[in-house]
């Protein structure tokens, strides 16, 4: 398989990006349902070519620069790459949020939960981290269910590239 395994769970192995997963890097970034309230600029991804270049200059960048970023969610069912999860240093706050697509035929399954709480876990006891932030569209109900089930609680509302997000925290504070 390509890209580091970082995580395995019931149903998922959760790798590293490569250049590889252009495609479904590029489905992840323009089907309108996936993109409605992501805050990704209107239209999202129009080309692979632009969708090679942000997975070089986001996920990639950032494994290489602070060692973690958005993982590659591999379903281990059909081996195909259906969506991602991860954290992500926002250097502007230096908050470390958590964040999670998948594509829509695999939604209602509870796959990004179960996806997300062993991102969380990694960040608490892994990565050491006692924080971690996720920033959400308000009306993005099932975003901000994973949330609540992750327990993450609100704690105001922040601007992020230009759009309104509410902002959900929770205090890690490691147990291994
Ligand atoms: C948000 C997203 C990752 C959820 O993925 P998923 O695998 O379907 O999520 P899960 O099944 O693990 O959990 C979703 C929860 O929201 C609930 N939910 C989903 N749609 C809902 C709705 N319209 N109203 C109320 N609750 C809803 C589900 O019932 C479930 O909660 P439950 O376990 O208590 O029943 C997926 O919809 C997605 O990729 N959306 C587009 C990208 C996106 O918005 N990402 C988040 C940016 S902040």
């Amino acid at each position: 398989m390509a890209g580091n395994i970082i995580l395995e769970t019931e149903r998922l192995f959760l790798r590293e990006f490569d250049e590889g997963d252009v495609v479904p890097f590029f489905r992840m970034g323009s089907e309108p349902a996936v993109i409605r309230y992501t805050g990704d600029p209107p239209g999202g991804l129009t080309s692979l070519e632009q969708a090679l270049e942000v997975l070089r200059s986001r996920p990639i960048a950032d494994y290489q620069k602070y060692g973690y970023g958005r993982w590659a969610c591999v379903l281990k069912a059909n081996t195909e790459v259906i969506g991602f999860a991860g954290l992500k240093y926002l250097a502007d706050s230096h908050e470390v949020d958590i964040g999670y697509r998948f594509l829509p035929t695999y939604w209602g399954q509870g796959l990004a939960t179960e996806a997300c709480r062993a991102v969380l876990d990694y960040g608490r006891n892994r990565l050491g981290l006692e924080r971690i932030i996720g920033l959400v569209h308000p009306e993005n109900v099932a975003s901000v269910r994973i949330l609540e089930k992750l327990g993450l609680t609100p704690d105001g509302q922040v601007e992020y590239q230009g759009r309104r997000f509410a902002k959900y925290v929770i205090e890690t504070r490691g147990t291994t």
